[in-house]
């Protein structure tokens, strides 16, 4: 039974990537920090099939303990502050653990289990202020955030682990994935969640911030197929994972608010604070290589994505006000993003 060790078990990618490698046979090591609150719900449905160790990218020695115990053939990187607003409010601890993280993760599998197959979660925010139209693997890069930053850091140190030392490491450029698992921060879940509590009477309005920002959204569950494609072949190399097609926060908040019977105009306000000191206006990525090399395409269309999200939200929303856990017109926001 081959063993994938996986950072991040606890946000949206890694209890994706868990069941899609419990189904492929593997034996699943999810990483996960000490916390003081339950963190686990999103691996909830898998706790009893996969083992949950503990380490934390800020320390050394547990992750060089962890990968001498477990002996991985496959590493997963997905752990990082990964929120760009929170990254200027926290740019060194980003940096520690986004972009240090990164290279103290791979010096443990260096020298621990050098054979290991290595995944970093790099990210299409490398872009940022976008040097061509559409982005492949060869544009070069222009970050806009530290946490974009941070990210370029975590890129280069695994290109130059895999060119040092041979080890077999590579990047996955990710664009935006989204989901039902999404975290109630990232705007497009921020929609889904708002266009719920809406529907269900229990907010009059949703604060956004740009618009006009356009992103080259994906659906998490195939996206986390990439990953897994990625290590399987022979030689490393880094790939883009997107689906080609871009659309504004505009044109996802429309869509939302309609899959609700609800009109987005006369609800959605722009409050100007949420907007970022540098943006990213525009992201499309083109996946072509992935497709030639890896047989990679996404499945989930962006309608269905939006859709799927709504549905959810307007379930969970539902069953929270049947709780009482959220009242009609309560004050106050879970929004922080
Ligand atoms: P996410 O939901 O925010 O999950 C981040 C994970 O990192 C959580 O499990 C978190 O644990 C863990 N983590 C944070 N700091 C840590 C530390 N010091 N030590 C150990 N674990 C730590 O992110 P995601 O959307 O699943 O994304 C997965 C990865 O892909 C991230 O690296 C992200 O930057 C990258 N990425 C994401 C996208 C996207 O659109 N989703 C696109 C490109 C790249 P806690 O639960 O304890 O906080
Ligand atoms: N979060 C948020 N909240 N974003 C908003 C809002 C709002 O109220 N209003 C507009 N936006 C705009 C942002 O300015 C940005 O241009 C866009 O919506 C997407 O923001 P996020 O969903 O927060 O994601 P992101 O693109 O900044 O970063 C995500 O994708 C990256 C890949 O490109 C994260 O998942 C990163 O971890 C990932 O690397």
């Amino acid at each position: 039974m081959p063993v994938a060790l996986v950072t991040g078990i606890t946000g949206q990618d890694g209890s994706y990537l868990a069941e899609h490698l419990l189904a492929q046979g593997y034996r699943v090591i999810g990483v996960s920090r000490r916390t003081s609150t339950d963190v686990g719900s999103r691996i909830e449905h898998i706790r009893a099939d996969i083992e949950v160790a503990s380490a934390d990218l800020l320390d050394q020695t547990s992750l060089l303990t962890l990968v001498q115990r477990y002996q991985p053939d496959e590493v997963y990187n997905l752990a990082a502050q990964s929120f760009v607003p929170t990254s200027w409010a926290q740019p060194v601890l980003t940096g520690e653990f986004t972009a240090l993280g990164v290279t103290r993760l791979l010096e443990a599998v260096r020298v621990a289990a050098p054979e290991a197959r290595f995944y970093q979660a790099s990210s299409s925010e490398m872009f940022g202020k976008v040097q061509e139209v559409p982005q492949t693997e060869r544009t070069p890069f222009y970050p806009r955030s530290p946490y974009g930053v941070s990210k370029l850091y975590g890129h280069w140190i695994t290109v130059n682990y895999r060119e040092s030392y041979g080890m077999h490491a590579c990047s996955g450029i990710l664009f935006n994935h989204e989901s039902e698992r999404r975290g109630l921060e990232f705007v497009t879940r921020k929609i889904s969640y708002g266009v719920a509590l809406i529907s269900h009477g229990a907010r009059r309005e949703l604060r956004l911030g740009n618009l006009d920002a356009e992103r080259d959204w994906g659906h998490a569950a195939d996206y986390v197929r990439a990953m897994h494609m990625m290590l399987q072949r022979d030689s490393p190399r880094d790939y883009v994972i997107s689906t080609g097609e871009t659309h504004s926060v505009r044109e996802f908040a429309e869509l939302a608010f309609r899959c609700a019977g609800l009109d987005w105009e006369e609800f959605v306000q722009v409050d100007p604070t949420l907007k970022r000191p540098a943006e990213v206006d525009q992201l499309v990525g083109d996946p072509r290589l992935a497709n030639e090399e890896l047989g990679w395409r996404p499945t989930i269309t962006f309608p269905q994505l939006v859709e799927r999200m709504v549905e959810s939200d307007l379930a969970i929303v539902r069953d929270e006000m049947a709780r009482g856990v959220i009242r009609r017109e309560e004050p106050g926001s879970r929004f922080p993003g």
